[in-house]
This record gives structure tokens, C-alpha cells and sequence, in this order.
């Protein structure tokens, strides 16, 4: 295979003699200090993209927090003015824990609780996408009993097939997500909501799928509400994320720029004149990050060469749930060709637990050697398990030569700390 294509590593990325650096820290010594596996996030890389969504959207663009959550990323999105996506308490309750105010979350979900939808109320979020008619009478009800006034979004499934991996489509027929288009459902909430006493109807919101690489794919899916969304004429029309991003040297996506200027070309040809507003994921951050890995065995066996590392499924499922492809190289030697086909494979006692087939790396790859794949940023660390009870790794963020562990590598004990010996259980 031929060498790496460096434009897949985070902006900072530099060679250094002996390897590489992000951010002005050396890989190999963040894996040798911290250990291995671990994410490395280029924070400046982020910051720029976060602020770059800010200048082309404006007000109330959101960085949709399940692509990568933890405190410090819902820091550094909210000091560059952007609005967070949350799809659960337990992204509201972090991103408040990161200290962003309740005014500058979006609440989303198919499911939520009456909890989640009270605390957003009470605290005054920005706003809450309603997702279906059992929710429209939570947050009404809720609403209503508080006393509160709450702006709310109606989400709207054109029922568009989008092309992307099913598991990653959410705007067709069989979507479990928003009021369909095509039934008559979305003008009912939408006829519903316009007088309601306590819920202020804003917007109208779709989201159409994930990792989707034509702009013309969400052209198609807007053609779809673009009548829908003129007649209704509310302030604002969320058109979701979704982008795709580049993953392999042979991958190419449209740059957020592009994505954008595409929608709003459209949107203005179709005379929509509601203020259009995003909330990319993965666009964002998934090519700030890389996960670096230690070699423990290096295996031929009759047509595979397999490279074990100490990571696997657990820390990056991607491979396994949607067949996803990524890039392999070796720290100590970024640039180099990378002549030996492998099959690299992470530690769980899984057959699936393969995250690059058929990969390449340079033939001086050897035991302990740390091996990186790029592109981890998004829906890496976020649906990371403890499959196997591995802890999950660390996390580090790397800026102007430091290095910070802005989430910790789990111990062993992390693994028991909800564990209850049965004797306590019977006992109680
Ligand atoms: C409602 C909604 N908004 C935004 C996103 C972010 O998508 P992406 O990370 O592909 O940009 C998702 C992801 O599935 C989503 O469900």
C-alpha cells in the first residue's frame, strides 16, 4: 500500500525525527507516558472547526455532542459560541457538568424521559426537538405544569433512502425518528402547535442520516421538505449533520464550506426564508483525532497476517457495527510505504473484532511498536464498551506542546464501581 495520506491526520500533525507530533507533543511519548490505547485530539484542530461552524452558520449551530463527549469538548464548543445537541440526560447532565448553560442546549430524542424533559424546561434550555407525538404531550404536559414557556423545533422525516449504511439512515420510511412527511403527520404537529399557550413553535428540524458523502444526497432529502418548509414559514430550519468525512486515502467529501454554501444555494432558490441552522457531528471532529496502539503479536497464519493490538471493538465499534474502513501506519515512521498486507485485530475474544482488514503497515513493524489509526475523533470514544471488561482508554488532548488527560484511562476497579457482590444484594 502506498504511505499514509498525511492530509488524513489532524491539522498539527507534524514529523519529527523518530516519529510524529500533534499538536507540538511526540506520540510516542503520550503513549509512553499515558500508555496505550489512547485518543489524541489536536484541541487547536477543534477549535478551529468548532469556531469555522460558528462563521458559517451563525447563532444556534450545534455541535452534536454523541459524535465525542466529555467536559472539556463541551468547553471548548461553547467558548467558540456554539450551541451542544444533546440526544439524553446523560449528555445534558455533562454538558452542564462542563459548565455550558442549559440556554445553549438542544434537547433530542426519540424517547425522553419526563425528567430530562422537566429539567430542560426548568433550567430554560434553547430548545427541544420534538420527535413524535407521544413526546409532543410530554413536553406540552410538562410545559404546562411548570408554568414555563418553551421553544420547541417539530423534527420532520421527509422519508427519504439516503445513501449511506443503513444503520446510519434516518430520514426513510422505517425511521424511528420524527413526525413522517408523507402521511400527514408533521402538518398535524404542525397545525397542533402553532397556538400552543406554553410551547413556542420556532422551527422545523430534519436530519436525514449519517456519514453521507454527495451534498446532491441532501439536496434530494431538502427537495423533499423544501415545500413543507416554506409553507410552515417559521423563524428557523434545522437541516441536521450528517456530513461524511474522508476515512481512507481513496475517500473524498465535500469541506463544511461546501456543504453549506450547497444548502444554502438551494434553500434560497427555493425561496425559503427561514434562518438555516446545522448540527454536524462527525464533520467536526472526527479528523482531529488519532488512536494509537501497542503491537502485541504479529501472527502469519496460512492467508491473513494479523497484527493484535491492545484495543479492539471496544474502543472503536465502527468496523464491526458498519463495516467501516480506516488507514493503518506506524508512529516511528508516518511517511513510510507500507508493504506488508494485515489484517489488524484488537484483543476481545470476538470474531468480529477486526478493525482493519486487509490494512497495510511498513515491513520493519515489530512487537511494542505503537501503530495509530487516524480519523477516530467522532463515534469512537463515544460508543466505546467495556466488552470483555476492558477499560476504556485514555484520552488526551494536545495543544502548543502539552499534553492534557482530559479523560483518564478506566482501571480495574472502574470496572466494579456499580458491581455488587450477591451476598450485599440478598443482605439488603
Ligand atoms: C439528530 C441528529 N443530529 C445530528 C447528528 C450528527 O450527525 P453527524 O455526526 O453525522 O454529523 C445526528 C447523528 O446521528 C443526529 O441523529
Amino acid at each position: 500500500l502506498e504511505p499514509l495520506d498525511f492530509s488524513l491526520l489532524p491539522a498539527t500533525a507534524a514529523v519529527i525525527p523518530g516519529g510524529l507530533e500533534i499538536g507540538g507533543v511526540s506520540v510516542l511519548d503520550v503513549a509512553a507516558t499515558v500508555g496505550t490505547p489512547v485518543f489524541i485530539y489536536d484541541q487547536a484542530d477543534l477549535r478551529a472547526r468548532f469556531h469555522e461552524a460558528y462563521s458559517i452558520f451563525g447563532d444556534g449551530v450545534a455541535y452534536a455532542t454523541k459524535a465525542f463527549l466529555c467536559k472539556a469538548i463541551a468547553r471548548l464548543a461553547f467558548e467558540q459560541n456554539l450551541s451542544l445537541d444533546v440526544a439524553s440526560g446523560g449528555e445534558y447532565y455533562t454538558c452542564r457538568q462542563a459548565g455550558v448553560p442549559a440556554h445553549k442546549l438542544v434537547l433530542h430524542g426519540n424517547n425522553k424521559s419526563a425528567q430530562e424533559v422537566a429539567l430542560a424546561i426548568e433550567e430554560g434550555a434553547q430548545w427541544i426537538v420534538i420527535d413524535g407525538f407521544g413526546d409532543l404531550e410530554l413536553i406540552a404536559e410538562t410545559a404546562t405544569r411548570l408554568r414555563k414557556r418553551v421553544q420547541v423545533l417539530i423534527r420532520v422525516n421527509p422519508g427519504v433512502e439516503v445513501h449511506t449504511h443503513r444503520f446510519n439512515r434516518t430520514g426513510n420510511r422505517r425511521s424511528k425518528f420524527g413526525f413522517p412527511m408523507w402521511n400527514g403527520d408533521a402538518e398535524a404537529a404542525l397545525n397542533d402547535l402553532h397556538h400552543h399557550e406554553w410551547l413556542d413553535l420556532i422551527g422545523l428540524h430534519m436530519h436525514v442520516g449519517s456519514l453521507v458523502f454527495s451534498t446532491d444526497t441532501f439536496l434530494s432529502a431538502l427537495n423533499a421538505v423544501a415545500d413543507f418548509v416554506k409553507m410552515a414559514d417559521l423563524p428557523i430550519f434545522v437541516v441536521g449533520g450528517g456530513l461524511g468525512v474522508r476515512y481512507l486515502n481513496s475517500d473524498t467529501a465535500p469541506s463544511l464550506r461546501e456543504w453549506a454554501d450547497a444548502i444554502f444555494d438551494y434553500c434560497d432558490h427555493k425561496q425559503i426564508k427561514s434562518k438555516i441552522l446545522a448540527e454536524p457531528g462527525r464533520s467536526l471532529v472526527a479528523s482531529t483525532a488519532i488512536t494509537c496502539y501497542s503491537v502485541g503479536r504479529l501472527e502469519a497464519k496460512d492467508m491473513d497476517t494479523y497484527v493484535a493490538v491492545d484495543g479492539g471493538m471496544s474502543d472503536n465499534p465502527r468496523p464491526l457495527l458498519y463495516d467501516s474502513g480506516y488507514e493503518l501506519f506506524l508512529i516511528r515512521e508516518p511517511l513510510a510505504e507500507r508493504e506488508s498486507r494485515v489484517t489488524l485485530v484488537g484483543s476481545h475474544c470476538e470474531a468480529g473484532d477486526t478493525l482493519v482488514r486487509d490494512g497495510g503497515l511498513p515491513l520493519s513493524t515489530k512487537l511494542g511498536d505503537v501503530i495509530a489509526t487516524p480519523v477516530t475523533g467522532a463515534y469512537g470514544y463515544s460508543m466505546a464498551s467495556n466488552y470483555n471488561k476492558m477499560p476504556r482508554p485514555a484520552v488526551v488532548f494536545a495543544e502548543n506542546g502539552e499534553a492534557t488527560v482530559v479523560i483518564r484511562r478506566e482501571t480495574y476497579a472502574d470496572l466494579l464501581a456499580c458491581d455488587q457482590p450477591l451476598d450485599r444484594i440478598s443482605a439488603e
